[in-house]
């Protein structure tokens, strides 16, 4: 067992590091209150190799392993979790999706394009009424003679309104449940599909969420992606791989948190010392410290299963609900430790613990995470 990381992967994370400090933070705080979308870090991302990191060079990616991934993300999410998670869909939701499923006219016309950065996708599952429940869909596709008819809503789709592709499921056969249920990708520009206005939301506000409307969107055939049936199974495998994203994400906020609350506690002085000089502080920053590093190595184990081609999804799941949980608890010590300063907009740190949240509820909530671990436990 090598704990090391490879030349290749210190060299990401210094250049994640670099860029976040340096491009992503500055503006963080004020992107987070005017909701303002990162475009320019979004191109910069691009040109770093960071929207296919783990795409064949082939198809124009990064030919990267997941672990320098996880290892990206977490330095761009320690700047600006909003940033991140434009980054983790585009990379682990529909370049990896397309990677793996898609036929070589897709990678052709699509892939290429996404793992480049010169276009963005998005990954639209959920509906309405189906959530964690996510093979109870409504959307159909309806087969004509060349190309698929889609109708319906979907909703909580990261990057809906800012990206040009999106990765859709419908229902091309009712009445057989996930089995009936197909995956496409859909040019945002076809006629018949629209976007809803972004939601309104607690934490990675920066980052876009919104409903999309299809209304006889006419999808040629080409774009159906595997055969008509093998949608759902698509979704579950690809969302494995999302949760690794996601775990990366909570831990790069769960680190700016402890950042922070070690830089705070040693400047704040109470009583005439530093507070740090407290062990009530001194045991908020130990147990932090020690939950960030333990789930540090639950995403690199996840991720250097995904490596080694062997089963990765219980891993994936155990890698997220913790890592999720760890960055809700350090970003709330984060802001106890800054008290009154924590509660402000303009530190910056009531933003880690709004953007904490999410991490516990998209890309599966951790109730399903639990339930995907007990299942294989008692299979
Ligand atoms: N990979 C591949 N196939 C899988 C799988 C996996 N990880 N897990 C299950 N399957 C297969 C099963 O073998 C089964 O196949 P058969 O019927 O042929 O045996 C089929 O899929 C259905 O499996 P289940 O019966 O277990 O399905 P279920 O309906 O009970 O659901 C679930 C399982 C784990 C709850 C799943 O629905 C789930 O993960 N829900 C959460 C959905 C989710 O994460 N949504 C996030 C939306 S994306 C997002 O957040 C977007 C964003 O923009 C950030």
């Amino acid at each position: 067992m090598n704990f090391e990381l490879t030349e290749e992967q210190k060299l990401i994370k210094r250049t994640a590091k670099e860029f976040a400090n340096n491009e992503l933070a500055p503006g963080a705080v004020e992107r987070d209150q005017t909701k303002q979308w990162p475009k320019e870090a979004v191109e910069k991302m691009a040109d770093l190799g960071f929207m296919g990191m783990m795409v064949n060079p082939k198809w124009d990616g990064g030919g990267m392993d997941t672990i320098s991934y996880a290892i990206a993300m977490e330095e761009v999410a320690r700047a600006d979790d909003s940033a991140s998670v434009i980054m983790s869909v585009n990379n682990s939701l529909v370049c990896y999706l397309l990677q793996k499923y898609s036929s070589e006219f897709i990678k052709e016309n699509y892939l290429k394009d996404l793992a480049s950065g010169k276009k963005l996708g998005a990954f639209s599952l959920s509906e309405p009424q189906s959530g964690s429940d996510a093979s109870n869909m409504l959307t159909i596709a309806r087969k004509e003679e060349n190309c698929y008819v889609l109708n319906g809503t979907k909703n909580w789709v990261t990057n809906g309104l800012n990206s040009d592709y999106v990765i859709v499921f419908a229902v091309t056969e009712q009445g057989i449940g996930h089995r009936g249920i197909s995956c496409f990708i859909v040019d945002k520009k076809n006629k018949g599909f629209d976007v809803g206005k972004p939601e309104d939301k607690l934490g990675i506000r920066s980052s876009d969420t919104t409903e999309l409307y299809f209304d006889n969107v006419k999808v040629p055939k080409e774009n159906l992606i595997g055969k008509e049936g093998e949608g759902f199974k698509i979704a579950l495998s690809t969302l494995d791989g999302g949760r690794i994203g996601i775990a990366s994400q909570a831990i790069g906020i769960a680190q700016a948190s402890l950042e922070k609350s070690v830089s705070y506690s040693k400047e704040r002085v109470q009583f005439n010392k530093p507070i740090s000089a407290n062990q009530a502080i001194q045991n908020k920053l130990a147990n932090m410290a020690i939950e960030i590093e333990s789930a540090r190595l639950l995403i690199y184990k996840a991720a250097w299963l995904k490596d080694m081609n062997q089963n990765f999804g219980v891993a994936a799941s155990m890698a997220k609900v913790y890592a999720s949980e760890v960055a809700m608890r350090a970003s709330t010590e984060c802001v106890q430790i800054h008290g009154g300063y924590g509660y402000i907009a303009e530190t910056g740190v009531e933003r880690l613990m709004r953007d904490a949240k999410i991490t516990q509820i998209y890309e599966g909530t951790s109730e399903i995470q639990r339930l995907v671990i007990a299942r294989d436990l008692l299979k």
